[in-house]
């Protein structure tokens, strides 16, 4: 859809591995090409188990990283380091210089847009902790211009997750855009613009056109990227897997309290913290389904907290204790927020292609979670 929606235009779409990284679709990616954005060395080490090939289309983003992190990062020669500060940027040097590696570095802007979202998942403002300000980059570029162990490669901006409208990414890069051309004019020659991730997808089922969206995400961005000639990169987490993934969880008991009526499911907000955390929407459905009447419900889990729930007040087919049904759009940002809290074993993860299912990760048993404690 990406390749398409960008035609001439040099690009590598770098898959953001927090919104799902699971060692199976890493490698599912990197054998159609993807590149993986990053935000830890645990990341790197993933991507490096099923792909080293890939270690070359790897940038690494995040706002606090390690030494131990960065020389792992620089070892395995990735493409880029998204640097986030000043201090960061003397870090990277300091480490390059030591390990004799050249670094690829970009700065990831704050370019001060406001994103319609969830404000848990917006970052492009000034009051936000990432980035550099926009207006300070261009000395921070000067200022390491000729240094031994610093390529200037890029510039990143990424300005939040969950987007529906192409209007701010366009805003954002137009910014970027001037900055590169001001670069230009003194010499420095950019060869990657990264626009980051946050495409949205709709959670509310419908008719969503996932490829109209990416053309117009596309024109948006191409419309205010000027004469740049270099490449672009695209950091897409969650419209690449959300879809792709369904948690399924079984009722364990339908209870009325007062007006109320609560189904139970055996999974919990340790498996998909997104409606606790962010009050967000899943489609919920019975994997088969019964005749009879909807019914007004709240979807909960057995975590002891009240904040344990999939869905307040809504419409649900008819369902039975022992029934099966899935959580929509979980693909992202679901198992890959998951905890073991409550002491929950987390589920098995189960790959569907074409037709044909494969396990990509067993359930967790009790000997696993008990494995790093001492007593
Ligand atoms: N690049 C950077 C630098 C990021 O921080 C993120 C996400 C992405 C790319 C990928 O963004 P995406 O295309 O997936 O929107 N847990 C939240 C979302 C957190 C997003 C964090 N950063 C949720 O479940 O909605």
């Amino acid at each position: 859809m990406f390749q398409q929606a960008l035609g001439s235009r040099d690009h590598l779409v770098c898959y953001a591995v927090k919104a799902n990284s699971a060692l199976a679709i890493l490698k599912l990616l990197a054998a159609r090409g993807a590149g993986f954005d990053i935000v830890s060395g645990g990341e790197l080490e993933r991507v490096l188990a099923v792909a080293p090939e890939a270690a070359g289309r790897v940038v690494f983003s995040g706002v606090g990283k390690t030494a131990a992190e960065i020389d792992l990062a620089l070892q395995a020669e990735i493409l880029q380091f998204n640097v986030e500060s000043e201090a960061e940027l003397e870090l990277l040097a300091a480490r390059a210089a030591k390990l004799k590696r050249k670094a690829r570095f970009a700065l990831r802007v704050n370019p001060d847009v406001f994103a319609e979202t969830h404000p848990y998942i917006s970052t492009g403002m000034r009051e936000h902790k990432f980035g550099i300000d926009i207006r300070k980059a261009l000395k921070i570029y000067r200022s390491v211009a000729g240094s031994r162990w610093l390529e200037a490669h890029g510039v990143s901006v990424h300005i939040g997750s969950q987007i529906r409208s192409a209007e701010p990414f366009a805003v954002a890069i137009e910014r970027v855009s001037k900055l590169v051309a001001q670069l230009q004019r003194d010499g420095i020659e950019l060869k990657v613009i990264d626009a980051g991730g946050g495409l949205g997808i709709d959670y509310h089922g419908g008719s969503f056109d996932a490829a109209a969206k990416v053309n117009e995400y596309a024109a948006a961005i191409e419309q205010v990227l000027g004469d740049f000639k270099g490449r672009l990169l695209l950091e897409p987490g969650r419209f690449l897997v959300a879809q792709a993934g369904a948690l399924v969880a079984r009722v364990l008991q339908v209870k009325r309290n007062g007006k109320k009526t609560f189904v139970i499911t055996d999974a919990a907000m340790n498996d998909l913290i997104r409606p606790a955390l962010y009050q967000a929407h899943h489609e919920i459905v019975p994997v088969r389904r019964r005749p009879g009447k909807t019914r007004i419900v709240d979807v909960v889990g057995p975590v002891c907290e009240s904040g344990d729930f999939f869905a307040h007040d809504r419409e649900l087919q008819p369902v039975k204790p022992g029934d099966l049904v899935a959580l929509l759009d979980a693909g992202a940002y679901g198992m890959a927020q998951s905890s073991n809290y409550n002491t929950r074993l987390r589920p098995a993860e189960v790959l569907v292609e074409g037709g044909r299912a494969r396990l990509i990760r067993r359930r967790e048993t009790m000997a696993d979670l008990l494995a790093p404690e001492m007593v």
